[in-house]
């Protein structure tokens, strides 16, 4: 350990009046040999038992510990600011513009001075007593990236809810199956990552949401990639920030790391969206009329009754159900909430069905034109029909982002 403090026994009074600040290293202070990032929001009770882990555990290697804290409610940054009069190894970052939880470690990486930057959660859910180990090995440079993996050997979930065990399996076969990464746990916030492949590889990382090392090992392929495991430890003060808002910009981070910037990833989860809907609508219509709805004759328009109420019921449900799904989701920054979701809902209805005419009338032009039928035969007014859901599709994502979930150019 540094020990600068030791050096001055009773020089720093922690009950002392004047405002905590973070002194900033002697320049002639050795680099660490590990710098410790861990990103804070809430984490007040927490941050004295991890500081206090962290030092245990890494006695014999030299190290600093940043706290790259959002400005927290409960004032984490002032703990950890009283921390740091005392403990010339702790940094505090108090942030306060592009909050986020990687955005902060990004940040903390970037003032940080060790040869290895490694990363864990504030809220001793990280079993700190593999960071040695994994340390070591990148010092030893036997990988440029040590992910701590709760799906490997000697790994676990601890008391998961089988909701969030379901959810984090899916997230990690999506970037498996994706993204062909290289790693047990990609979701995992819990790794370490050497300084040449910190440079390398930071400068293209796009800083939003959760799934940093995923940025890391996502982008550059050459990584030497291995694991460590650990089991993952129950939350005992604070709780999970992680949302259906992180699960989003997940989706959308694989998405961008799979296609790149050029294609809309919100467009991709739109399509997605729009697959859901028709299953939906496919199932329903084959309920109705297995349970055989009745036909109605309204007497309004002989050349439409009678109607058919399967095909009304199932074009009803999936368009409330697109509804409440790009509302939740894909439009999820411009969402709607509370009385404003009947308008919101009574438009996107009328767009979807401006966009249902438009298909039906494409479908209609292309069969009567004889389109494609000297090509394709038999297959033809599938493929026709298809196009139509392709134009209807487009005008329906022009209106939809246009008139109601507007959205700002990133
Ligand atoms: N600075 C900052 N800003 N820190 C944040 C933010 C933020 O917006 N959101 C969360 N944190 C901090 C928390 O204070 C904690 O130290 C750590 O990031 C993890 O946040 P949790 O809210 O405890 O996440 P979790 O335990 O539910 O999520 C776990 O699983 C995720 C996916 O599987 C963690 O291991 C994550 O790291 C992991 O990505
Ligand atoms: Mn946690």
């Amino acid at each position: 350990m540094l020990g600068l403090a030791g050096t001055m026994p009773g020089a720093h009074d922690p009950t002392s009046t004047t405002a905590p600040m973070t002194p900033p290293p002697p320049p002639e202070a050795p680099n660490p040999a590990v710098s410790v990032i861990t990103p804070t929001f809430n984490e007040a009770d927490n941050l004295p038992l991890l500081v206090d882990r962290l030092h245990r555990a890494l006695d014999g290697i030299t190290h600093e510990i940043i706290v790259a804290d959002d400005d927290s409610p409960d004032r984490t940054w002032e703990v950890a600011e009283r921390l740091a009069v005392e403990d010339p190894t702790i940094q505090v970052m108090r942030r306060f513009h592009d909050k986020g939880l990687s955005a902060s470690v990004l940040d903390g990486m970037s003032i940080a001075r060790g040869d290895a930057l490694a990363v864990i959660d504030a809220d001793l859910q990280h079993d700190e007593k593999v960071l040695p180990g994994m340390v070591e090995r990148v010092l030893a440079d036997d990988a440029d990236v040590v992910v701590g993996s709760r799906s490997t050997v000697g790994g676990g979930y601890g008391e998961w809810a089988a909701s969030r065990r379901l959810v984090s399996w899916v997230a990690t076969l999506i970037a498996r199956l994706l993204l062909r990464v290289p790693v047990s746990d990609p979701m995992s916030g819990y790794f370490v990552v050497s300084r040449r492949a910190y440079e390398r590889t930071a400068p293209d990382i796009n800083p939003q949401g959760f799934k940093i090392l995923l940025e890391f090992v996502g982008r550059d392929r050459t990584l030497r990639v291995e694991e460590v495991g650990y089991e993952f430890a129950n939350r005992v003060h604070g709780e999970t920030k992680l949302n259906r808002s992180v699960i989003r910009s997940y989706l959308l981070g694989v998405a961008e790391l799979r296609l790149g910037r050029q294609v809309d990833p919100a467009f991709l989860l739109y399509v997605l969206v729009g697959i859901v809907a028709l299953t939906i609508n496919s199932g329903a219509f084959a309920f109705a009329e297995a349970v055989g709805f009745p036909e109605v004759t309204t007497g309004l328009n002989e050349e439409l009754d009678p109607i058919a109420t399967s095909f009304l019921f199932s074009l009803q449900l999936s368009i409330v159900v697109a509804f409440v799904l790009n509302n939740e989701f894909t439009f999820w920054e411009q969402r709607y909430r509370g009385w404003k979701l009947a308008p919101a809902f009574v438009v996107y209805e009328a767009m979807t069905l401006v966009g249902t005419g438009v298909h039906i009338a494409v479908f209609t032009f292309l069969q009567e034109s004889g389109f494609l039928l000297t090509y394709l035969g038999g297959a033809t007014r599938l493929v026709h029909n298809l196009m139509g859901a392709v134009v209807a599709l487009i005008i329906n994502w022009y209106l939809n982002t246009t008139y109601l979930w507007r959205r700002r150019l990133r």
